[in-house]
């Protein structure tokens, strides 16, 4: 039996809910996806609880998550891009946290067949926004960019992608995951106070990309950034744009980009926690903390 997990009302904290469904045929142009894994991000529990800058959701039930891995079970009519039985990686606006999906086959792209689902899930919104942020902060050879959040989704990935571009990449995180950045390519700084001197002495930076958004993350990167022109949130506040920090914008070549580097052996994707997908109320949870290493990933 197929199964999703809804919110089925607007809750803060929000509350998960296993409702069984029955799977339908495919319409045109679309394909089902028998979902293997379903990443987990910030966005799902924030856009339920009203957090995501969207205001509070109205129409009920939702079911989170923008992103899956899984096989193609069925196509529709007119599809020729995708067939029964190929790997594929959707990324979309919710609905992800199921066990079966259908969606546009124009909204999936091929599985790299030399990662699993589960890394194959992670890539597209952490993946993606990372390389659009660090490719809108211009990064390249020669450059000293500072990556606010190194040790979450998007620091894994912003950090490796950076190095691939050959720039030297400073990370903030806690101590305690200093020698996780390290192994990613960056040179660690410790976030909370002091944070500007302790990034000050280890060198001049010429881009900034910031993955938490917070008052000191900003003032740092102020204080840090000659040119603000090269400072890029994915943590947009009226805060950070009143500080001339630029808010990561769509790139249709982020996502593609993102599975190509990993798909080459360029980037890998550390999931540091899988659960069944109908414990998606404790990945909330411990997404909610901000404080989570790499990716979770929802097991279908
Ligand atoms: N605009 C978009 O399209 C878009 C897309 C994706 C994500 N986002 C946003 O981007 C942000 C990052 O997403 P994510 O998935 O990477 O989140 P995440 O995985 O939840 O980030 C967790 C990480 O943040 C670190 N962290 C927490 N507070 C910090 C601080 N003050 N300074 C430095 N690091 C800190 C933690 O490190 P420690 O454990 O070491 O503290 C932890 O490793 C979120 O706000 C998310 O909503 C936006």
């Amino acid at each position: 039996m197929a199964v999703r997990m809804e919110v089925q009302e607007f809750q803060s904290p929000a509350v998960l809910v296993p409702v069984e469904f029955d799977v339908v045929m495919p319409g045109d142009g679309e394909v089902l996806i028998r979902v293997q894994a379903a990443g987990v991000n910030p966005f799902d529990w924030k856009y339920v609880e009203g957090l995501s800058g969207r205001g509070a959701p109205t129409e009920f039930p939702i079911v989170p998550g923008n992103e899956v891995a899984g096989y193609v079970d069925a196509v529709g009519a007119g599809v020729t891009t995708v067939g029964m039985g190929d790997e594929v990686i959707w990324h979309g606006f919710l609905g992800g946290y199921a066990s079966h999906l259908i969606v546009k086959a124009t909204a999936v792209r091929p599985k790299p067949e030399s990662i699993g689902f589960a890394e194959a899930a992670s890539i597209p919104v952490a993946g993606g926004t990372a390389w659009a942020a660090i490719n809108q902060a211009g990064v390249g050879k020669g450059d000293r960019v500072l990556i606010h959040g190194a040790a979450g989704g998007l620091g894994g990935f912003g950090i490796q992608i950076a190095r691939n571009l050959n720039a030297h990449v400073i990370g903030t995180a806690s101590a305690a995951n200093h020698d996780y950045v390290r192994q990613l390519g960056a040179e660690p700084v410790e976030y909370g106070d002091g944070l500007e001197d302790r990034a000050r002495a280890i060198g001049p930076v010429t881009a900034v990309v910031d993955f938490v958004g917070s008052a000191e993350t900003i003032a740092a990167t102020v204080a840090l950034l000659p040119d603000l022109s090269r400072a890029i949130t994915t943590a947009a506040s009226p805060a950070s744009t009143a500080a001339g920090i630029t808010p990561v914008a769509r790139d249709p070549k982020s996502v593609p980009s993102a599975i190509d580097l990993v798909g080459r052996g360029y980037v890998t994707v550390d999931v540091s926690r899988t659960m069944s997908i109908r414990n998606a109320e404790r990945a909330f949870a411990e997404s909610r903390t901000g404080h989570t290493r790499g990716k979770i990933v929802l097991i279908a």
